[in-house]
């Protein structure tokens, strides 16, 4: 068997004259009088053979023969191409290989895209053929950088004294707030594991176990809605260390974000990362993921709306709610259309519209300026340090609708007015988020999960005002994204069986649940702490891709399907029956 000596990428002017052996696939092909030119292809990119019919007939009439897509290994001499013929577009743009052997591993069907040009293909397209879409070398890099990033992790925690432990797929539900999905037990039939939402309550009871400093690469499962920067299964870096507080925690993370940004050199951190509280960053931006990219934060003017004469106004804060917005600098000029743009677009989050005027020269203007005096107009202005030429936004609602708006909309309206500069990369902590939150059912539910710890001066709060403890949690952020979040758990079994009770579960749902937890609360748990990244987030950001998708090998559609080998699928009648699962038979 002929053995590739090069990659294609490789063979350069220094080569001229020495034989080499290159492998790939067949990327283009043409016959230029009487010589057939091919560029073979593999991850690292393109090289020029060309088969001339007086060096061999044979091979010449083979070379005509190949197809697109086909699997090829070459042999020939590196040489220099003839003036008029070189590409310094590419590395290997000033040589050619003259063909002296040729042999062909496999025929290609016609690729149902070209995959140097593909065009407009449909992600679709790309995923059901993803062994073709893989070869181009665009998206291998894409899988490089991957690597490199997973691989920059594991050797930071490693030379930091973590272990790396794999923690089981078939296990019990995690409340992570996802639904689960499930898998029968055949040996216990009508019972069922849950893959993990995270290995979560896995690494807390190593920590009981005194592995101290742990660590995974893993993959985590939650049967929610695919979007942009989420999968059903998705790849978390997952930490937890012993005898440590949050500062620890994020101490040792930002040093290995930054080892990680390294590998993107045009990105720089800046260390120590900034911290906004939850509470602050809910006030400011509306949201506990900012964009820190752009300023135009929200205002509150509930106060000064409470005596105005706009009834929307008024009745939303006598109603309990708020009276929230945002100043738009420039957006004086915007036209009464594009104002009913955003109106109409607010729509969506359920919120009735949005209230306006803009700010001139000699006061308000337009929208519901006159429903104010002067006096308000000064506050308001004054407020969000509104200058003339000016466009104020505001929602009138609860606090919790026209906070899902308006954090939207301001990213919304910074992005119409090319506000968000694309080369900035503004990460930070969001820190202190609150115990528990109200659905909007009223029930109460956690924002992190069950186990995270309260602070100490805040237990007292737990049962009179569960939404106002504050927690040792931390959420990183990136560009409104979060890309990871951690905590403090609760090491004390008192604590959390509290705060299991508040969230409304029975000492038989505890015991059932998490019996195994608080068995292991209650034999020596050490304080501990931990993060989860995610990685599929980490990767896309710091290629600067939206759609995570990109970076998974095979992702899933919107649909949760696998476009390469169309799961999930049916399953045969005999298979369902050993499982004891019966189905409605549609
Ligand atoms: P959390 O639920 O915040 O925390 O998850 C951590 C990070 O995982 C990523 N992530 C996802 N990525 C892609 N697709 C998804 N469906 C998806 N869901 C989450 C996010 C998120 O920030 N056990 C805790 C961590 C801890 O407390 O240590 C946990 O899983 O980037
Ligand atoms: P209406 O009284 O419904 O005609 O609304 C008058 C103006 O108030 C319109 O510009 C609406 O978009 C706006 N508006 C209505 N409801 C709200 C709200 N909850 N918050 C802010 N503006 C609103």
């Amino acid at each position: 068997m002929m053995k590739r000596t090069h990659y294609c990428e490789r063979p350069r002017e220094s080569d001229i004259g020495n034989t080499v052996t290159v492998s790939g696939w067949v990327a283009n092909w043409r016959d230029h009088g009487g010589l057939v030119f091919i560029d073979l292809r593999d991850r690292t990119g393109i090289v020029q053979v060309v088969f001339n019919p007086e060096d061999s007939a044979e091979l010449h009439e083979r070379a005509g023969r190949l197809r697109s897509e086909s699997c090829i290994t070459v042999s020939g001499v590196v040489s220099k191409r003839p003036d008029g013929m070189q590409n310094p577009a590419i590395p290997t743009g000033m040589v050619e290989i003259k063909a002296g052997e040729l042999l062909v591993h496999n025929e290609s069907a016609p690729p149902p895209f070209d995959v140097d040009n593909p065009g407009e293909v449909s992600l679709e397209t790309r995923l059901s053929y993803r062994f073709i879409d893989l070869r181009r070398p665009e998206i291998f890099r894409i899988f490089h950088m991957r690597h490199r990033i997973l691989q920059t992790f594991r050797r930071f925690f490693d030379e930091k004294g973590f272990i790396e432990v794999e923690t089981p797929f078939l296990t019990k539900s995690t409340p992570e707030g996802a639904r689960d999905f499930l898998v029968p037990g055949r040996l216990t039939p009508g019972s069922f594991y849950a893959l993990p939402q995270s290995p979560q309550l896995f690494k807390q009871i190593l920590m009981v176990g005194g592995l101290d400093k742990y660590f995974q690469i893993v993959k985590c499962f939650r049967d929610e809605d695919v979007r942009a920067s989420r999968q059903p299964e998705f790849t978390q870096l997952d930490i937890e260390m012993s005898f440590v507080d949050e500062n620890d925690i994020m101490d040792i993370m930002e040093k290995a974000m930054s080892l990680v940004f390294e590998l993107a050199p045009e990105k720089k951190l800046s260390l120590p990362l900034p911290r906004l509280t939850y509470g602050d960053a809910m006030e400011r931006y509306g949201t506990d993921a900012p964009d820190l990219r752009f300023s135009m934060e929200i205002g509150d003017i509930s106060d000064i709306a409470a005596g105005c004469g706009f009834r929307v106004f008024k009745n939303a804060v006598e109603g309990g709610g708020c009276v929230r917005g945002i100043c738009v600098p420039g957006g004086a000029a915007m036209s009464r259309g594009e104002i009913d743009g955003f109106i109409e677009w607010v729509k969506q989050f359920d919120l009735p519209g949005l209230a306006w005027f803009k700010v001139e020269d000699d006061g308000p203007a337009g929208g519901v300026a006159k429903f104010f005096s002067e006096g308000e107009f000064n506050s308001i202005a004054e407020r969000f340090n509104a200058k003339p030429g000016s466009l104020l936004l505001f929602a009138a609602d609860m606090r919790h609708k026209t906070d899902r708006a308006l954090a939207p909309l301001r990213l919304h309206v910074a992005e119409k007015m090319d506000m968000i500069p694309s080369d900035k990369f503004e990460l930070c902590w969001v820190v202190d988020a609150p115990a528990f939150e109200r659905a909007e059912d009223g029930r109460l539910t956690f924002p992190h999960h069950p186990f995270t710890a309260p602070y100490e001066e805040d237990i007292g709060l737990l049962e009179e005002r569960p939404t106002e403890a504050r927690t040792k949690s931390y959420d990183l952020v990136l560009n409104g994204v979060e890309l990871g979040g951690g905590s403090v758990r609760i090491s004390d079994p008192e604590v959390q069986m509290q705060v299991f009770r508040i969230l409304g579960y029975t000492q038989d749902e505890i015991e059932d649940r998490f019996g195994f937890l608080m068995r292991a609360l209650n034999h020596g748990a050490p304080p501990h702490a931990g993060i989860a990244l995610g990685l599929d987030r980490v990767v896309s950001k710091l290629l600067g891709i939206d759609d995570i998708r990109e970076t998974i090998a095979f992702p899933k559609t919107q649909r949760g399907i696998c476009m390469l080998t169309g799961a999930p699928t049916r399953v045969e009648e005999k298979q369902l029956k050993e499982l004891g699962i019966a189905t409605s038979g549609q």
